[in-house]
Parts: C-alpha cells; structure tokens; sequence
C-alpha cells in the first residue's frame, strides 16, 4: 500500500488491490497460520453511524490476527453526546490504538480525520461518500466468482446515495469491466462519480430499466435505497420498492450471473433468489473476515517497518 489511511477507493491501483485480494487468498487458504500475527495490537472502532457487518467484521479480523479491539460503543454513550468534535474524539482515540476504524454520517469526515491522527485510519463509510473495505470484499468476491477481468457488471439500486457504488464503480476502472448503472433518473450516480469514470476511459452505460442489459451481466450488485441519506422523506417514498428482483425476474438472466448485494437489504431481493445458484451475498458478507484481516496485516505491518 502507498499510504498509511485507507479513505477511498480512488487511492488504490491495481496492484495494491491485488495485493490485499492475494493476502485474503492466502488467510482464507490456512486461517490458523495468522493467528497470533498481531498479538498485542489494538484497533479502535469508532461507529458513529449503525452497523453490523462492518463492525463485526473488523472486530472478527483484529481477533483472528491475535489482536484486540476497543469500541466506541454507542454515540448515546460516548463524549460525543455531551458535544465532543469528531476531531477531539479522534485526537483522544489516537492515544489508545495502533490504527482507527472510522463510520461517519458526514461525506469527508474520514479524511478530514486523518489531519488529526498519526496511526492508520480505515474509512468504513463516509455519509454518502466512500466504503473503500467494503470494495474490497466485494471485488474478492467477484474475482473468486467470475473474475475481475472481460467482465460485465450491472450495478441497481441508489447510486447518488449509495457510498458502496461509488467506490466500487471507481475500482472497476482498474480492470477490463464494463459498467452498467441502473436506476431511477432521481438516484443517478453523482456527477463528479460520472466525471471521474469518463476521466478513466471506464466503459460505462446508465439505465433506467433491468431489462435492457440483464442478459449482459456476469454481476449484478444491487444495493438499498439509503433511506437516511434523504432530504425528505416524500422524495424516498417516490422511490422505494421500485428496483426490487425475484427468481422469476432473472428468468432472462446467464445461469452463471452472480447476484451481490453489500447487505442489508429491505425488500430489494426477494428471498426466493437466496435459493437460487445466482445468490452470492452472504458469502459475499463472509469474506469481510479474510479481507480485513489481509487490510489490518498489510497497515500494521507497514507502521511496524518504520
Ligand atoms: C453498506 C453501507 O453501510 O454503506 N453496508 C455495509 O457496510 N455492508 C450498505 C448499506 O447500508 O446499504
């Protein structure tokens, strides 16, 4: 890895995704093998915003490499209630772990974070900004299903909001994949995400409709509208349920189309295509394990060497 914080995924070249992807390979080949690794090392999980993958994850990795975690807990518990900046809490945080693990509702506010600590810090969803971990398993797992290279991806759902498209729609640019987006005309991609990928050269089509390129795909990541994220309610309820898969929908579908989802999902795939070969999302989910212990290693290492 060139840096030491890991706050987007327009930081990482091809090569360093490989490299993170192979670790994974080799962690998930013999587990037991990384098991003291780490020992003696905290990471320090600062969740200002719901999570349970995330979170668990990173605490499952740390633990498996022999290290500890220490957890913020809830924003209702923590200093933050009593009116604490995201830049003292990090200032403070700093002093007690050897790398940080930042959730945040506000786009920017990882890096900004990173102006006030030292050890490495890993953005683990910036508002609707960027999910750089969670690109990684994704790619992992395409790249363990179809390969990341002359592949098709179709990617559904939130794209304005959605800060897991926005960082795997950047990292596709490193591989020869062509991208389609499909969704609403409200929840189109962001215009600098757009600009970015034709600065790339990326290979790129928007949609509105499933149908016109489902018989392309080789993947087809589909995400939840963020509720959250927006500004009024009404504009959520105009959206909602609107770009929702079942079996029978992927009737038109390759038999190998491998369906991802970054979880949670509300009601966007129907539970009958968990039953369905095309279903990929909890192995998907499972392989958090393997990539952020192969992410940890690689920055705990790297502040080790110095
Ligand atoms: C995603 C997130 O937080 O952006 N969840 C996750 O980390 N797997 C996706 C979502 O919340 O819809």
């Amino acid at each position: 890895m060139r840096q030491d914080h890991l706050i987007s995924a327009t930081q990482l070249s091809r090569a360093d995704i490989e490299a993170v992807l192979d670790r994974a390979a080799e962690i998930d080949a013999d587990p037991s093998a990384w098991q003291g690794r780490h020992e003696g090392s905290i990471l320090g999980l600062c969740f200002f915003e719901p999570s349970t993958r995330t979170r668990m994850s990173f605490d499952t990795a740390m633990k498996r490499l022999g290290g500890r975690t220490i957890d913020m807990g809830a924003v209702e518990s923590s200093s933050v209630k009593k009116g604490e900046t995201l830049a003292d809490t990090m200032r403070v945080l700093e002093g007690y772990a050897d790398a940080l693990v930042l959730r945040h509702p506000s786009e920017g506010s990882a890096k900004m974070a990173t102006e006030f600590v030292d050890v490495p810090l890993i953005n683990a969803g910036d508002g609707a900004g960027q999910h750089p971990t969670q690109t990684l398993l994704d790619l992992y797992t395409m790249r363990q299903n179809v390969g990341l290279d002359d592949v098709t991806v179709g990617i559904m759902g939130d794209l304005k909001y959605g800060r897991t498209v926005h960082s795997l729609a950047s990292a596709l640019t490193n591989f020869d994949t062509r991208q389609h987006f499909v969704s609403p005309e409200s929840l189109r991609l962001p215009r600098s995400v757009r600009y970015d990928l034709h600065e790339s050269g990326a290979q790129v089509r928007e949609h509105t409709a499933l149908d016109d390129v489902l018989s392309e795909l080789d993947i087809l990541y589909v995400t939840r509208i963020q509720r959250e994220r927006f500004p009024d309610e009404n504009e959520y309820l105009k959206v909602a349920g609107e770009y929702q898969i079942s079996a029978d929908d992927l009737r038109a579908a390759k038999d190998s189309l491998t369906v991802m989802h970054p979880l949670p999902r509300v009601d966007e795939i129907a539970p009958d295509v968990d039953h369905t070969a095309h279903a990929t999302y909890f192995e998907q989910a499972h392989n958090g394990v393997p990539v952020r212990m192969a992410l940890l290693d690689m920055l705990l290492s790297e502040g080790e060497d110095e």
